[in-house]
């Protein structure tokens, strides 16, 4: 059976070369500079927003991870962590990775911050009642998505960006409700009913 520590290396330096040092040996390297963009965008969100720039920026560089953990393998691994696994994680096994990089974080990359960790569990689908830290991690990772073409959201979520995070999160929610997901799990619903109960 699949253990977390079928997937450990003996790395060394800041939690910014280890991540490199992981994804550029599981082949997953322009996920590390992917890595390094999110981390600095939400630096940037932490410093515009008030909360505290080096915590975003580490959970920045570990959101995703847990990238190179096989598909086939995230449910049974999520077990053996005794992680509920949700029918719509079982349907598509990708949404465990924000999951999954909150356990490597801890376990692999010593964090202890909570708000780091709980932003990291909830980057992907955000979460209701959103910590800051929550909503301008899941917004930094949208404001540099992983796509060589420019999101076709930028414009509109900088405009309500310059508002709150939580009118970038909503306008961020919005769009990719009207896109259609492949499945809604249920903290993306979760997220989207409270965004929509906050006073404009
Ligand atoms: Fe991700
Ligand atoms: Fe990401």
């Amino acid at each position: 059976m699949v253990q977390l520590t079928d997937f450990r290396l003996e790395v060394e330096g800041t939690v910014e070369q280890q991540m490199i040092a992981y994804l550029t040996y599981y082949g997953f390297s322009e996920v590390a500079n992917h890595s390094l963009a999110v981390a600095s965008e939400a630096k940037r969100l932490a410093s515009k927003f008030s909360a505290d720039p080096e915590a975003a920026y580490i959970a920045g560089l570990l959101h995703d991870s847990s990238v190179f953990i096989p598909n086939k393998e995230r449910v049974a691994l999520c077990q053996t962590l005794n992680l509920t696994v949700y029918p719509e994680e079982k349907q598509v096994p990708m949404l465990l990775h924000q999951r999954l990089s909150k356990v490597l974080a801890n376990e692999f990359f010593g964090v202890r911050d909570v708000s780091i960790l709980n932003a990291i569990e909830c980057h992907t689908t955000l979460r209701s009642s959103p910590s800051k830290m929550d909503l301008i991690v899941f917004l930094a990772d949208k404001l540099q998505w992983d796509q060589s073409y420019a999101a076709p959201y930028l414009d509109e979520l900088n405009k309500a960006l310059e508002m709150s995070l939580v009118h970038g999160a909503k306008t961020y929610i919005d769009w990719t409700l009207k896109q259609g997901v492949l499945v809604l799990h249920p903290w993306l619903r979760q997220a989207n009913q409270w965004l929509n109960q906050q006073e404009e």
